[in-house]
């Protein structure tokens, strides 16, 4: 991980790392069960260089919490490891520049299951089409070049829950879903 990350660091392929402060590589404990992967970090991220750090790193933390996680238990990182100004979408190419980056992530973590949180990073690991809200809380598999097959769920994001918190019930059925998941797969 630390060559990978030494590696993206010193990758200038990316024009996102000319306006960004820092690389945000990850947070949380690389032996966990458990991936978390963003979309792209924002301001309080570039600043501190750790991936959900701000006001939707704190809703992350809590939705966490409701299933008896916490950044010990879980993984995060971020399809996009610059800040893109203004906290734009990345755009497909950014993405399919930098997928191969955290595929070799996933690989080298080797979670039991992932969890992609919003559209974009949804749709950067399984190719959906359309909202997110016609896909969120089904699993689907991923198979990686190293024969592995993980376990992956897509979710809502914590920013998107601020703006809407009505769609929490949603998030909450998500949470719930991974919870059993880590059951399953504990027992
Ligand atoms: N939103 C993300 O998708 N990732 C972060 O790290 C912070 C906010």
């Amino acid at each position: 991980l630390e060559d990978l990350k030494k590696f993206m660091s010193d990758f200038n392929g990316c024009d996102l790392k000319k306006t960004a402060t820092q690389l945000v590589f990850s947070d949380g404990n690389p032996k966990s069960n458990v991936m978390i992967i963003g979309e792209a970090p924002g301001a309080e991220e570039d600043r501190q260089g750790k991936p959900f750090c701000g006001a939707s790193g704190k809703l992350l933390d809590k939705m966490l919490a409701s299933i008896n996680l916490d950044r010990n238990k879980v993984y995060i990182t971020n399809v996009i490891p610059w800040r893109p100004p203004g906290n734009r979408t990345p755009t497909e190419n950014e993405i399919s520049l930098m997928k191969p980056f955290l595929l070799r992530h996933i690989e080298l973590v080797e979670p039991k299951i992932l969890v992609a949180v919003g559209g974009s990073a949804s749709k950067a690991i399984l190719n959906f089409e359309g909202g997110i809200l016609r896909y969120r809380g089904i699993w689907k598999e991923i198979s990686l070049s190293n024969s592995l097959v993980i376990p992956i769920i897509a979710t809502l994001h914590p920013a998107y829950l601020l703006r809407a918190p009505n769609q929490k019930k949603l998030a909450w059925e998500d949470l719930k879903s991974i919870r059993s998941k880590l059951k399953e797969l504990n027992d």
